[in-house]
């Protein structure tokens, strides 16, 4: 019934999709676009939240060494003198001197411009920090600058949270939130942009245990991937080169992805020593230590550092749900996306839009929708229904027809096997919630029935 095509997922299939069904689109496109940003649209903003919501239960939720926080994008700039950001974040900017484009000389092989071959100029530093200025008077002593990294907004408040949470170590402080690189080249669609979100966790240890909890970080985070569906295959480890690491770190790996366009960083796993907290300790001259009651002593911890991309995990999880397959005969587009991930859990199909078989599908949208992201559609034959549904990759699809109204029993359709089950409308919700939950299809309830979808 269903047959593997060779079309293999590529960056342009990824981009047409997500524009075409409302997942991603430009920034401010009315005006051409804005380079390197990007709006999340209906779909992909629910993927975007689940991405996160995901996180958040795994990371925060579910651990009780672990605490969240929310702090604000626009810092004290002394903030970025401390972390090494003014001075140190920074990429080795070339020039063309015929096209006047600009790289980063590390991406170029030899000393010519890769868009018209001329001569590029002599290497400058270039600060990655978007600058902006507090209140109405622009000058000098006003600037202030959008975060980079989520990451200093926790040790600024490392004191804060260890007072009030009252957490020993090892203990982490995990946020969400908005970064900013003015970044010299981007691209790859959303993987490398200028405004993008990022998952960190900053985790405080005993610096006798720093290389510990690095490898046990490793492995968590890895995890977390394969958990939400991503191929083993696609997933791997490289350690950073020394010449390659942060001003901050004394050792880093990434978890790489291997996107259309090759292997490149999805997270990043740090251990960032103790110098973030002993940096700010000296630039604001306040104490940034841990006292230890058990030895009396004060300690410095070390941090362990998983920093992901929310933006680069949307990416890697729409490339590797895509699918082409023929099915009865016509190719079927599929995002096999972990129900977890799903933007809508469910849609509710009416074989017909006749009144009274409209007002009963009414009733169970409406009923649904109190549980999860439902989407009801009426329009075009179902086997088209079911089509848009598979590539935005709905799990499950229920149908209402009208030996429903009679029997009261309707149909489940999985968007992966494409089988359909008949149930009693009055189980409908616990067998949808056993199967989101990843129990298995077809353990039938009584009265229930399994066939295979027919051509439509
Ligand atoms: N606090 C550590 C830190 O920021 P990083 O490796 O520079 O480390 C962490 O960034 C993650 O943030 C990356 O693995 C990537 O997922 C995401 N990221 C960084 N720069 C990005 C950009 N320009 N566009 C999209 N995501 C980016």
């Amino acid at each position: 019934m269903m047959e593997k095509t060779p079309g293999s997922v590529t960056m342009e299939k990824i981009v047409s999709l997500s524009q075409r069904r409302g997942f991603i689109f430009p920034s401010s496109e009315i005006y051409g676009g804005l380079s390197s940003c990007w709006d999340y649209g209906p779909l992909g903003v629910e993927l975007k939240r689940n991405v996160k919501q995901a996180w958040w239960r795994d990371i925060v939720q579910g651990r009780d060494d672990m605490v969240g926080l929310d702090a604000s994008i626009l810092m004290h700039p002394q903030t970025w003198a401390a972390s090494g950001h003014l001075e140190q974040f920074a990429d080795p900017l070339v020039e063309c001197k015929q096209c006047h484009q600009r790289w980063r000389s590390d991406e170029v092989a030899d000393n010519s411009c890769p868009s018209c071959g001329g001569e590029l100029t002599e290497p400058h530093l270039f600060n990655l920090m978007f600058k902006t200025f507090m209140g109405p008077v622009e000058e000098d002593a006003n600037v202030v600058y959008l975060r980079p990294e989520t990451a200093q907004g926790i040790f600024v408040n490392f004191q804060n949270v260890l007072t009030t949470t009252r957490k020993r170590l090892p203990f982490g402080i995990a946020q969400v939130g908005k970064a900013f690189r003015n970044e010299i080249t981007t691209g790859n669609f959303i993987f490398r942009s200028r405004e993008f979100e990022q998952m960190e966790i900053e985790y405080f240890v005993r610096p006798e245990t720093a290389d510990k909890w690095f490898d046990y970080w490793l492995e968590e985070r890895r995890k977390w991937y394969l958990n939400l569906g991503i191929r083993k295959e696609n997933l791997r480890l490289r350690p950073h080169r020394d010449e390659e690491l942060a001003h901050y770190a004394k050792k880093c790996y990434d978890i790489d992805y291997n996107f259309p366009m090759g292997w490149a960083e999805l997270e990043g796993i740090a251990n960032r020593g103790d110098y973030d907290l002993a940096q700010h300790a000296k630039h604001s001259g306040k104490e940034m230590t841990y006292f230890d009651e058990e030895s009396g002593e004060h300690i410095v911890p070390y941090i362990i550092e998983p920093s992901a991309g929310v933006d680069r995990s949307v990416l890697a999880i729409l490339c590797d749900a895509y699918d082409e397959e023929i099915a009865q005969g016509e190719l079927r587009v599929v995002l096999h996306l972990h129900p977890t991930l799903a933007p809508y859990k469910v849609a509710v199909l009416p074989l017909s839009k006749k009144e009274n078989l409209g007002k009963f599908a009414r009733e169970v949208y409406d009923d649904l929708r109190q549980c999860w992201m439902v989407h009801y559609d009426d329009t075009q034959s179902i086997g088209r229904r079911y089509r848009r549904q598979d590539e935005v990759g709905t799990p499950y699809g229920v149908t209402i027809d009208f030996q429903s109204l009679e029997d009261n029993q309707i149909t489940i359709r999985e968007r992966d096997s494409m089988n359909q089950i008949r149930v009693p409308i009055a189980t409908l919700k616990e067998t949808l919630a056993a199967k989101l939950a990843g129990q298995d299809l077809f353990v039938l309830p009584e009265g229930g029935q399994i066939w295979k979808e027919e051509g439509t």
